[in-house]
């Protein structure tokens, strides 16, 4: 196959920033129609005000359709969420552990804490997404989100049996297995965890733009991750989780966590599923199942896919005085997307 046309994507789970960075990155996920846009922010975006007013920022920027998400506090006020997701201003809240990855401070440490807010989230049909990683500093980081899905997770889900679940950017076989045993969960996969594991990051030299939380593991979940992204379950869809940092800040005594991948993730989301033998089923976690999970239409328009030549895509983007290094595999990558006619 040298050529696939697909519905028109949307990206689950995106950063964009605000400010300067925001004017940079918006406009690198073009090929995606809708995107679910984080709220870790400094501060973060907490009310369904500052949500309303950073959707209006995302669209000047030049992302068209963002889905607003609120970041999860232990002072989230219930009414406030029930209010924003009514409006239609938000689509999801997004829970941090208190410090768990980049701006996660206000996350939250005591779950009892917002039991209330998640009782009326449940009720009101309001959808969680959830970085799904304990943060205790005794847990080797390389377990903490195999351990949040018995401490935290497993709990969770027993205690708000209705409430809409999006367990984010999947990294563990473990995770697999428990997103297919709680049927109605929903997982985002990134196209790092998919392209990528720890030796690539590790072995020969340490790559920082291979860095990103949850940190890449171990070969045999890689491929547990690519078994059930190439599946067709449509449990599994497409959250590139592609967070900028200026380069600097990656190429540093103490990298900043996260991938650039939003220029060009569908080339190389092509590559792993050409390797996986698994073409014909791209469409189903680009652009079929994250719609279905979220209860919102499928997209109208189609983009092609075209195997060429190895492509060159840029080393990094330089716009609005940022410069932010994308990343990149390691290796060949043979599929591009075809310009509109
Ligand atoms: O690698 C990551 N980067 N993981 C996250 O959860 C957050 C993100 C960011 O905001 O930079
Ligand atoms: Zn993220």
């Amino acid at each position: 196959m040298d050529s696939l046309t697909i519905r028109r994507p949307d990206d689950w789970h995106l950063h964009l920033r605000d400010r300067d960075m925001l004017r940079a990155v918006a406009p690198e996920s073009r090929h995606f129609n809708r995107a679910i846009i984080m709220p870790n922010l400094v501060p973060p975006v907490v009310t369904g005000a500052q949500a309303a007013a950073y959707r209006e920022r995302v669209i000047a920027a030049g992302f068209a359709n963002p889905l607003m998400t609120l970041y999860l506090t232990e002072t989230t006020d219930p009414a406030d969420v029930v209010r924003a997701h009514a409006d239609g201003i938000i689509t999801a809240v997004k829970l941090y552990p208190a410090g768990a990855t980049t701006n996660s401070a206000s996350g939250v440490s005591n779950f009892e804490n917002v039991r209330p807010v998640l009782t009326a989230m449940e009720e009101a049909g309001v959808p969680l997404c959830l970085h799904g990683e304990v943060t205790d500093s005794d847990i080797d980081i390389f377990d903490r989100e195999a351990m949040f899905l018995d401490r935290v997770l497993t709990p969770l889900r027993a205690a708000h049996p209705d409430l809409k679940l999006t367990l984010e950017h999947v990294t563990t076989a473990q995770a697999v297995d428990w997103v297919r045993a709680h049927p109605g969960t929903g997982a985002t996969i990134t196209v790092q965890h998919l392209m990528a594991n720890r030796n690539d990051m590790l072995a020969g030299g340490m790559r920082p733009h291979f860095y990103c939380l949850p940190i890449l593991k171990r070969g045999t979940h890689q491929r547990a991750l690519r078994q059930a992204a190439t599946s067709g379950d449509t449990q599994f869809f497409l959250g590139t989780d592609s967070a900028p940092h200026p380069t600097h800040a990656k190429e540093s005594a103490c990298c900043s966590a996260g991938c650039f991948t939003a220029p060009h993730a569908l080339p190389l989301l092509a590559h792993v599923f050409e390797e996986e033998e698994a073409l014909d089923r791209l469409e189903a976690f680009t652009s079929l199942n994250g719609p279905a999970h979220y209860g919102l239409p499928l997209n109208d328009g189609h983009l092609t896919l075209i195997k060429g030549g190895p492509q060159t895509f840029p080393h990094r983007i330089e716009a609005h005085g940022q410069s932010v290094t994308l990343f990149d595999p390691g290796h060949p990558i043979h599929w591009h997307i075809e310009a509109p006619a």
